[in-house]
Formats: C-alpha cells, sequence, structure tokens
C-alpha cells in the first residue's frame, strides 16, 4: 500500500502503520459523516486530501495555509504561475475571502449555485498569492457534491483545489484515476464515486466591465447571458472557412500518452471516410472514440463509445482518454458530430487532448 505523507499525526491521532493514503469511503450511512469529519481534520492541519465534485475530482488544501498550498502544486508538478480555484460551503464564506461581491456575481450564485460556475471576483488579503498565483483576484465556486460541501463544512475553511490530477494529464473523474496518478503524494482520497458532468466547471471573470467566461464548462455562455445579460465569451468550433488545424500546434493539457487526433463529422458519416483518416494517420495500435455512430469495434483495435449526447460524451470523456492509455494506444481518434453549447466546452478539452490535431469530413451534415 502507499506511504501516507507526514502531517500532523498527533492530532489525528495516527499510529506509524496507520501512516497510509488514506481511501475514504462515503456510500454508506455510518461512515459519511464520520469520514467527513476526519478529511475536515487532515485539511486543518495542512494535509491534502483529494474531493469528490460534481465537475471532477480536486485536489484540496486549506486556502489559507500557504504551505499546504504550496503542497498542493508540488504533488501536481503545477506551474505556480496558474491560479486554484477556492471551494466554499456557502455564500456566507465567500465574502469572508472577496473584496466584494458585484450584484452579477451575486445573481449568478443564486442561479448557479452550488454547481459547476467559477466565479473570479477581487480576492482579500486572507488569500495568500500562493492561491492567486499573485493576481489580485480570486475564483471562488460552490461544488454541487454532498461529500465536497461535508468536507468543506467539517474543515471550517475554504478549500483551495484545482483537479486532481498530474498536470498535464486528463482530469480525474473516478477516486481510481486519482489513485493512479497522485496516490504516493496525498494524505486522502474521499471516494465519492463517478463525477456527474466530467468536464471542469465555467471560469467567469466578473472583474471586469463586461463579464468574459475564461473557460467553457458545464454553465453555458447563452444560461449566463440569460440571467446577467451580455458577456463575453470564446470562439471554440472551427468556421466552415477554417483551415483545420491538423496535425500540429502541440499544446500539453489533458494529454494521454497517445497521439489524439479529433475527427470533426456528421453523424452520418460512413465508415469508409474514417477508415481512410486512419490510413493516413493511424500509427500503431488504433483507437477510436466514438459517440454512438457505428457501434462497433471491427476497424480498430481499441473502442470505447462516449454515448449520443455532449452530456454523456462530457462524462466519458477523461476516463475515456485514460483508458486508451492502460490499453496501450498510440494513436486515439476520437469523432464528434453535437452541436449544442456543451459540446463547445467539450471540444475545448478535446481540442487539447489532441494539441489542435482536427480533421473535418466533408460529408454532409
Ligand atoms: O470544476 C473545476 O473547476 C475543478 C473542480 C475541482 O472544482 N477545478 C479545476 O481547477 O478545474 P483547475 O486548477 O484545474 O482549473 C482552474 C482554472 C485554471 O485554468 C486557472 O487558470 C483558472 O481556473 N483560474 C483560477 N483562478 C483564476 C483567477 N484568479 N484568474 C484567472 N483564472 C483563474
Ligand atoms: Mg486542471
Amino acid at each position: 500500500m502507499l506511504k501516507y505523507r507526514t502531517i500532523n499525526c498527533s492530532v489525528l491521532n495516527l499510529k506509524e502503520d496507520e501512516k497510509l493514503t488514506k481511501l475514504l469511503e462515503f456510500d454508506n450511512e455510518n461512515i459519511f459523516y464520520k469520514n467527513a469529519e476526519f478529511a475536515g481534520e487532515i485539511l486543518r492541519n495542512g494535509g491534502l486530501v483529494a474531493i469528490p465534485t460534481e465537475t471532477v475530482y480536486g485536489l484540496g488544501a486549506n486556502a489559507f495555509d500557504r504551505e499546504a498550498v504550496k503542497n498542493i502544486f508540488k504533488a501536481k508538478g503545477r506551474p505556480n504561475d496558474n491560479p486554484l480555484i477556492v471551494h466554499v460551503a456557502d455564500v456566507g464564506m465567500v465574502e469572508n475571502i472577496v473584496d466584494e461581491i458585484p450584484p452579477k456575481a451575486k445573481v449568478l450564485m443564486d442561479a448557479f449555485w452550488p454547481g459547476p460556475l467559477s466565479i473570479i471576483m477581487k480576492k482579500r488579503d486572507v488569500i495568500p498569492s500562493e492561491v492567486s498565483a499573485g493576481l489580485s483576484t480570486v475564483a471562488v465556486r460552490m461544488p454541487e457534491h454532498k461529500v465536497a460541501l461535508e468536507i468543506i463544512k467539517a474543515s471550517g475553511v475554504c478549500v483551495a483545489a484545482p483537479s486532481a490530477n498530474t498536470s498535464g494529464r486528463p482530469s480525474p473523474t473516478e477516486a481510481k484515476h486519482v489513485l493512479a496518478d497522485l496516490g504516493d503524494k496525498i494524505d486522502a482520497i474521499a471516494d465519492g464515486g463517478r463525477c456527474r458532468v466530467g468536464i471542469e466547471s465555467t471560469v467567469i471573470d466578473m472583474t471586469q466591465e463586461i463579464p468574459a467566461i475564461l473557460r467553457p464548462g458545464g454553465i453555458t455562455a447563452n444560461m449566463i447571458r440569460e440571467v446577467i445579460g451580455e458577456i463575453k465569451a470564446p470562439e471554440i468550433r472551427l468556421k466552415d472557412d477554417d483551415t483545420p488545424k491538423c496535425p500540429g500546434m502541440k499544446y500539453e493539457h489533458y494529454s494521454p500518452e497517445a497521439e489524439v487526433y479529433v475527427i470533426e463529422c456528421s453523424k452520418n458519416i460512413r465508415k469508409t471516410a474514417v477508415e481512410e483518416v486512419v490510413n493516413i494517420y493511424g500509427k500503431g495500435k488504433i483507437g477510436i472514440l466514438d459517440c454512438s455512430v457505428f457501434n462497433t469495434d471491427t476497424f480498430c483495435h481499441e473502442y470505447i463509445d462516449c454515448g449520443d449526447t455532449s452530456q454523456k460524451y462530457a462524462c466519458e470523456l477523461f476516463a475515456a482518454l485514460r483508458e486508451f492509455d492502460i490499453r496501450k494506444c498510440d494513436t486515439v481518434f476520437a469523432l464528434i458530430y453535437f452541436d449544442d453549447q456543451l459540446s463547445d466546452s467539450v471540444r475545448n478539452r478535446l481540442y487539447k487532448a489532441a494539441g489542435n490535431k482536427i480533421i473535418k469530413t466533408d460529408e454532409e451534415k
């Protein structure tokens, strides 16, 4: 079993032989509150706990504890110029860490919290510069997951948490993904099962005159416009006259070991069209990530279907990318045809995983 990093064990009353990374279960009533208390205590005492949220698992530390926060960066191998999201269990906690809550930010909290929306506001000095990476702002979010909320409450502090993956790897959507990446580097993993949304929260900057979405996620631009009016949102999809960016522009993010290519297609894409692309770009063991178009694995070595809606696809994507690595695929072709706004958030992750290697098929939509 994995070695437990020593934190303030006298407080936790742990004996030497109990210093192992703890996998805490939350699926039965009797241990739910006890384990939340335990996780909260580790956080309060400067330890690192992976926490399930509705988006992805987060690697939590006490947001007011500089040393604990530094350990997050160490464990993940994260560049320290990338700020962290601070997680709260209620709106009252936000008032202590930001200068003021802008009226439109309050409207967003009322509409979407708890939920997959991180709101950037001006920070107070209680939030150390390690959390904000030197910025004067802080991103705050209330997750919609009873395990996360109970652990934050039990800790009695705000919890800084980036996704609980090794930097550059796909974000973790199951406890086993965290164990694989960080198992020997953190104190405990709270197992809350599979994450419901599957991609990280939408990040919106409310300090600008016109609020701006910095990262698309589960709460879409149109959902936000409906409650606060004008916002800026990034263009994600290739326009019809854009040259497909293929291959090149390697941007290490969400990257599995395999080379990933995105195939932008229609629901009616023919198998021969995919086979043609595989023949040109495929090397070694071939994986196909489908969106319920083919339902057959006859034309590749490994086949994973991520479902016929962008919700299902978002939920399965990161786990599928990890699974292709476990199955030792060399090249993965990910098909996508969805057209709704959530699919743009999915594309944002997929394009990064593919280092922007995007192939557009010319078939009729
Ligand atoms: O769903 C999520 O957001 C998950 C769960 C655990 O809550 N967390 C997450 O954290 O995805 P992370 O660190 O992987 O991504 C946070 C993103 C980064 O792109 C970071 O640059 C941005 O939010 N961010 C955080 N604070 C910021 C700030 N003050 N200004 C601008 N961007 C910020
Ligand atoms: Mg991340």
